[in-house]
C-alpha cells in the first residue's frame, strides 16, 4: 500500500481521518448570556444524545459558561442523570409547555451539584404535550416562549430531545439556534439522517431560518475496528464540513456515570471519555457553536 501524502508528512490524522486541528483553551467570559440555544437531535434511538447533553454541558460550565439543560424527553434521562428525581416533580417543563404565564420558569430550573450547570426538568407528564400541543395556537412556539425569559442568564442552553421528529422535536428546532447530531459509529448510522436533515430544513424554511448544522458527532467509537473507522469515513464523505473532529469512544465509563447521576466530567475526570467532552465544548466554541 503507498502511503497517503499525509502519511508521508507524518501528519496527525484524527479518527475522522482529517488532520487533527489545536482546540486552545477559550477565553473566559466577564459576561454572561444571551444563550445559544442548540438542539441534540436523532430520532435514532440511544445514539448518545442524553449523554452528549450531560457531558458537553458540564465540560462548557467547567469552561466558565453558565449552562442551562433542557430536558424535552418524557424518560427524562437528562433530569435523572444529573441526580434530579422526576417523580419528586410537581412542576416541570411540561406545564411550561402548557401554560407559560402560569409558572415561572426559573421556579422549575434546578441547579446541578455541578457549578454553573442548571436543569430544567421533565417527567413523563411530557408524553402528553405531544398531542395537547396540537390544538394551541403557535403549537411549534411553546419551548421558544418558556426560554425567552432566562436566556440572557445563560451562554448556552443544550436541549435533550426524545428519540422521535415529533412536535416537542420541532419545537426544540424553532428554538435553536444550532443542531447537533449524534451518530453512533456503526452500519446504518446514516440510516434517517436524510430525513432528519429535511425537517431541519423544513424548520428552517417554515419557523427558524437562523437555524443551522452546528455539527455531526459520532459517538460510541471504537477506534481498533476497521468497520468503526469505515463509519466514519463514510460519515466524512457524506458531510465533508460537519463532522466534529472530537469522537467520543465507546467505554463502559458512560453508563457507570449514569447510574451515579453525574457528568462523567465529575464522576470519571480525568478518563478519556471526560476530556473527550472536554475537548468537543473547545471545538464547539473554536466553529463559534457557543460562546
Ligand atoms: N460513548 C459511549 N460509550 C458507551 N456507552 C455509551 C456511550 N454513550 C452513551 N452510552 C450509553 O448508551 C446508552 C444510550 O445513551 P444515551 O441515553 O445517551 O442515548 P440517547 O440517544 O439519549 O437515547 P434515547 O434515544 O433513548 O434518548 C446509555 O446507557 C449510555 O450510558
Ligand atoms: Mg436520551
Amino acid at each position: 500500500m503507498t502511503p497517503s501524502a499525509n502519511q508521508q508528512l507524518d501528519i496527525d490524522l484524527g479518527p475522522t481521518g482529517r488532520p487533527m486541528p489545536e482546540f486552545p483553551d477559550p477565553v473566559a467570559l466577564d459576561s454572561h448570556g444571551p444563550a445559544r440555544i442548540i438542539s441534540m437531535v436523532n430520532q435514532k434511538g440511544g445514539v448518545g444524545k442524553t449523554t452528549s447533553v450531560i457531558n458537553l454541558g458540564a465540560a462548557l460550565a467547567e469552561l466558565g459558561r453558565r449552562v442551562l439543560l433542557v430536558d424535552l424527553d418524557p424518560q427524562a434521562a437528562l433530569s435523572a442523570g444529573n441526580g434530579v428525581n422526576p417523580y419528586d416533580l410537581d412542576v416541570t417543563v411540561y406545564n411550561l409547555l402548557m401554560d407559560s404565564r402560569g409558572h415561572d420558569v426559573r421556579e422549575v430550573i434546578q441547579q446541578t451539584t455541578t457549578e454553573n450547570l442548571d436543569v430544567l426538568p421533565a417527567n413523563i407528564d411530557l408524553s402528553a404535550a405531544e398531542v395537547q400541543l396540537v390544538n394551541e395556537v403557535a403549537r411549534e412556539m411553546a419551548l421558544a416562549r418558556v426560554l425567552r425569559p432566562v436566556a440572557d442568564e445563560y451562554d448556552v442552553i443544550i436541549i435533550d430531545c426524545q428519540p422521535s421528529l415529533g412536535l416537542l422535536t420541532v419545537n426544540a428546532l424553532a428554538a435553536s439556534h444550532g443542531v447537533i447530531i449524534p451518530l453512533e459509529a456503526e452500519y446504518f448510522a446514516l440510516r434517517g439522517v436524510a430525513l432528519l436533515v429535511e425537517t431541519i430544513e423544513k424548520v428552517q424554511d417554515r419557523i427558524n431560518p437562523r437555524l443551522e448544522i452546528d455539527g455531526i458527532l459520532i459517538t460510541m467509537f471504537d477506534p481498533r475496528t476497521l468497520h468503526a473507522r469505515e463509519v466514519c469515513q463514510r460519515v466524512v464523505e457524506a458531510f465533508p464540513d460537519k463532522v466534529f473532529h472530537t469522537t467520543i469512544n465507546r467505554t463502559v465509563k458512560f453508563p457507570d456515570a449514569s447510574v451515579a447521576a453525574e457528568p462523567i466530567i465529575s464522576y470519571a475526570s480525568s478518563t478519556k471519555g471526560a476530556d473527550a467532552y472536554r475537548q468537543l465544548a473547545r471545538e464547539l466554541i473554536s466553529r463559534g457553536g457557543a460562546a
